[in-house]
């Protein structure tokens, strides 16, 4: 899980378009965190788009500024803070030259710390948690009048409020989209701030996300990844009234003429039902790649998070995994130190990782978070040792890719084009196991998907030719 993310290219469309030869304002919006983030932001530039926003390349010639931000690690919280004292200086010498700088900070840390943002940062004009965006350009016209903060939980349906994008928006965005269908999360990991900042399990309706799906499509998207803090325990309604879970949603969807890929992210092992495996032997669609995290290898620590599974639970699910789907591409998240964390709780971490053999996976240092059931342990794993864990977890899981990779050395393997490469004539895309894959092909073949033979392993990517 990257830190920042960013979509880089301005979005033009006859929707930011103003009466009169007015030009249109400037928006930039900077994205910390997950994935749902990079999801949201999008759909504040949308429904920022009708209020005659268009996006910018950079801060320093907005006329409003969002930071998205993420509360997971205390790291990702602090860098809210040291952005916003930059941002300060920005605001004051856009205000000497008569330019007036809005700046609204929006995201887990906005939900959590509300308030507080506005004391330790009095030049925010704005603070709003992840259920208002679609109230954003109602609060802006209010912010105008004074400091704004909005994070209660709203009873309206936040997605039937928010605006499509504009074709050309989506367009701009290329072939692979994210597509939100399930948001906050009822398990309470005694280490984790999302239910806390993202409040209560809710499924978005299945029509709901189809309609947004054949949007996608219709403007050219070939991959979806359908986003949920727990996307496998999506649960919506379709229209007779019944409960659809991810497996009869990824069904529907994959019946959607021109749509090539789905994957989704991020599940909890509890939620990995046999419907949705089945789904996984069943659909050429549904890419063999599995973000499935499991945090640690140790029952007491798994305990103590409040996992409610074991170690020997994630394994067995995994075998009936790749009984159904034999090559799939395993994933996961690991805390190492979490309060508690023995020597040989941490090995048993380096032992499932073992087992499992990751395509790749992310680990993180335990970051005690405000008022969740970890940080109140007594049992404190010292920084130095959390560090030391951390490099050999890393270590092995770096060589586990490595060798995930090296494995697709002459393999050939369906490839969907995205992006330019970073030479001059070379496309990027993904492998179904979500590797890049460097291609030399023309620009036209972006959103084509084409057999590509592996000939060569980089550090973070493939290099293949097409077979032809
Ligand atoms: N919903 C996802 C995880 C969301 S947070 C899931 O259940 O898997 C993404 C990852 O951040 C988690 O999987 C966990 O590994 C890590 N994380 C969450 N809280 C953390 C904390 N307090 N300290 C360190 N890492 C944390
Ligand atoms: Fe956090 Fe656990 Fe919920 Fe994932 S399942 S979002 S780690 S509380
Ligand atoms: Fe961060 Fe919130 Fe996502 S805390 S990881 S931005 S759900």
């Amino acid at each position: 899980m990257a830190d920042t993310q960013s979509r880089s290219g301005p979005v033009s469309g006859t929707d930011n378009a103003m009466p009169g030869d007015q030009e249109p304002k400037k928006l930039f919006i900077k994205t910390y965190g997950c994935q749902m983030n990079v999801y949201d932001s999008d759909r504040m530039t949308d429904a920022l788009a009708g209020a005659g926003y268009a996006m910018s390349e950079t801060a320093d010639e907005a006329d409003l500024i969002v930071l998205n931000t993420c509360h997971i690690r205390e790291k990702a919280a602090e860098k809210v803070y040291s952005e916003l004292g930059r941002l300060r200086i920005l605001q004051a010498q856009r205000a000497a030259e008569g330019k007036s700088t809005m700046i609204g900070v929006a995201g887990c840390v906005a939900q959590a710390e509300g308030e507080e943002i506005i004391a330790r940062a009095p030049m925010v004009d704005l603070v709003f948690g992840p259920q208002s965006y679609h109230r954003l350009p109602d609060l802006l016209t209010r912010a105008k009048a004074g400091p704004v903060v909005e994070t209660d939980f709203p009873a309206e349906d936040k997605f039937e409020h928010l605006p499509a994008p504009a074709r050309e928006a989506t367009i701009a965005r290329g072939v692979t989209a994210f597509l939100t269908v399930q948001e906050g999360c009822d398990k309470f990991c005694s280490f984790c701030v999302v239910p806390y900042t993202r409040g209560a399990e809710t499924s978005r309706p299945v029509a709901q996300v189809e309609a947004e799906a054949r949007q996608l499509v219709d403007a050219g998207v070939r991959e979806i990844t359908l986003l949920g803090q727990n996307v496998n325990a999506y649960h919506g309604l379709d229209g007779t009234g019944e409960t659809v879970g991810l497996a009869g949603l990824v069904r529907r969807l994959s019946e959607i003429e021109g749509l090539e890929r789905l994957r989704y992210t991020t599940s909890h092992p509890r939620d990995m039902d046999d419907d949705l495996i089945a789904a996984h032997a069943e659909l050429d669609t549904l890419m063999p790649y599995l973000h499935l995290p499991v945090q640690s290898g140790s029952d007491a620590i798994l305990k103590s998070m409040n996992r409610r599974h074991t170690a020997d639970d994630y394994l067995k699910l995994l075998e009936r995994i790749r009984a159904a789907r034999p090559d799939i591409a395993m994933s996961g998240d690991f805390i190492v130190g979490f309060p508690g964390e023995t020597e040989a709780d941490f090995e048993a971490t380096m032992q499932i990782v073992r087992e499992v053999r990751y395509a790749s996976a992310f680990s993180f240092k335990y970051s005690p978070r405000p008022g969740t059931p970890g940080a109140e342990l007594t049992d404190q794993v010292p920084e130095e040792v959390k560090n030391e864990r951390l490099q050999r977890l890393q270590a092995l899981i770096a060589d586990q890719q490595t060798a995930f990779n090296s494995a697709c050395e002459g393999r050939t393997m369906p490839v969907l084009f995205e992006k330019r490469g970073r030479e001059p004539g070379q496309l990027a895309g993904r492998s179904p196991y979500l590797q890049t894959v460097l291609v030399d092909t023309d620009l036209s073949q972006i959103g084509t998907i084409s057999q590509v033979t592996i000939t060569g392993v980089g550090k973070n990517s493939l290099f293949g030719k097409i077979v032809t």
